[in-house]
């Protein structure tokens, strides 16, 4: 046993007001303890019911470690359940995604489970007659996650049995799905256009941190999108500006655009960068969009969702968003020193084609394995995962604009180079990883 499991004291330690300890980054104990409490009592980002749309549509994935599907039950509902056998304990569905008709079926011994998880058949019941197979485990088929919740399409899972209600966990956070959803004239997202998956050697609290981190696109970032506005600054007077660049260039804006553009946080861990403007604010205009918001919503209420540019927000533990790109990235656990990420992008339905456009492409510019901008990212990830293991100071720092008063009390708004919004994150993860404890 080592020195954290069951060792409150030892794990709240780990985090101080301004400072958390490189065993969060490192310790493969920190990680499996990361796994099996706060993965547990968190709400966790499962998928977007778009990829279910019909019955026996299934999804699979995983929460923390643990395998689930996700699958479009015969009565319209999407179902969580836990991607196992209750017979030998083999994974039921293996794809990533598919139809699996009216039932799964075990490729071990062929049990199969309605989309309910309900057990259906066994090849040759009868050799469980009278042996008391109905008080069995096995007899109740494939358990389903307890607690699930469709919010507006994205559905989220809890798996502790007890612990806080979804509006409770999220709170106001909230409002950054609905600006993201609200955003398609018919208030209707659709995955399109896949998903990019890109393994990180490195620890996945780091990608969350960096969500909110500010202070580095100047920095990191300057080799790319810096070359992307000095090739833009080259181009002949009156040549349209491309969209890349639109995309590019405010990657390396001045520190006071940062600063200027405010940072949210809100209980729970929950943040996002961009309340006064954003990366996102100064994209050209889409012809026709307008006009179908304001068709659906009236021209005032049109023009303050589309006004809203808020930066990347982050639902605690381990997704972002972004509303004006309609993104969401998944921070997948793997070990302590590495994390599958991945991009989700959707259609707005009912919106011009060009904005799913942008999505891919801003997509495929930031995010993709091939990018430019991601990898600058990676390194400075993989980086700190390698140094970490030097003795020289086992704390990293998260102190910038930290006032020993501040608190969350339903949400905050300060300086887009606060982390704050990093100490709230690790003021949460202190509370699920010990809740319960
Ligand atoms: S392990 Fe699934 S049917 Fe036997
Ligand atoms: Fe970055």
């Amino acid at each position: 046993m080592g020195k954290y499991r069951g060792n409150v004291d030892a794990i709240r330690g780990l985090v101080r007001e301004t400072e958390v300890h490189r065993d969060l980054y490192t310790d493969p104990e920190v990680f499996e303890l990361e796994m099996e409490q706060l993965f547990a009592n968190a709400w966790v980002y499962v998928g977007h019911d778009s990829q279910v749309p019909n019955p026996g549509d299934f999804f699979t994935t995983t929460i923390g470690r643990q395998p689930v599907v996700m699958v479009r039950h015969s009565d319209g509902s999407v179902r969580v359940l836990y991607n196992r056998c209750p017979h030998k304990g083999v994974k039921v569905a293996g794809e990533p995604c598919g139809n699996t008709g009216k039932f799964f079926r075990c490729p071990y011994h062929a049990w199969s489970f309605r989309t309910d998880g309900s057990l259906l058949s066994i090849p040759l019941k009868k050799g469980y007659e009278n042996t008391g197979f109905e008080d069995s485990h096995a007899a109740k088929g494939m358990t389903a996650v307890g607690n699930v919740r469709n919010y507006r399409g994205f559905v989220f899972a809890r798996l502790a049995a007890s612990g806080e209600a979804f509006e409770t966990y999220f709170g106001q956070s909230l409002s950054s799905l609905d600006n993201m959803i609200d955003r398609s004239p018919a208030g209707r997202l659709e995955v399109a256009g896949g998903v990019l998956r890109y393994m990180h050697n490195c620890n996945w609290k780091m990608l969350v941190e960096n969500q909110t981190d500010t202070c580095h696109p100047m920095v990191a970032h300057e080799s790319s999108a810096g070359t992307a506005v000095s090739v833009w600054n080259a181009a002949p007077p009156g040549t349209p500006k491309p969209m890349a660049v639109e995309i590019f260039a405010p990657f390396v804006s001045p520190y006071e655009f940062f600063e200027n553009m405010k940072i949210r946080v809100w209980e729970n861990g929950h943040g996002h960068t961009g309340v006064s403007h954003s990366i996102h604010s100064d994209y050209s205009a889409v012809p026709g969009y307008f006009e179908k918001m304001s068709a659906a919503y009236g021209e005032e209420r049109a023009k303050a969702i589309m006004d809203e540019a808020r930066h990347n927000t982050v639902y605690f533990p381990n997704i972002m968003i972004k509303g004006p790109i309609q993104l969401l990235r998944v921070f997948r656990p793997i070990a302590a020193d590495r994390t599958l990420v991945e991009s989700w992008t959707f259609r707005l339905v009912d919106a011009p084609d060009l904005l799913l456009e942008r999505t891919l492409m801003y997509n495929r510019l930031v995010n993709a394995p091939t990018s430019v901008v991601g990898h600058d990212d990676l390194e400075m990830y993989e980086r700190a995962q390698e140094a970490l293991a030097s003795d020289g100071n086992p704390w990293v720092n998260v102190q910038r604009l930290y006032d020993p008063g501040e608190r969350v009390e339903g949400e905050a708004v300060t300086n887009g180079t606060n982390e704050w919004q990093m100490r709230n994150q690790f003021r949460a993860w202190v509370k699920y990883m010990t809740a319960g404890m």
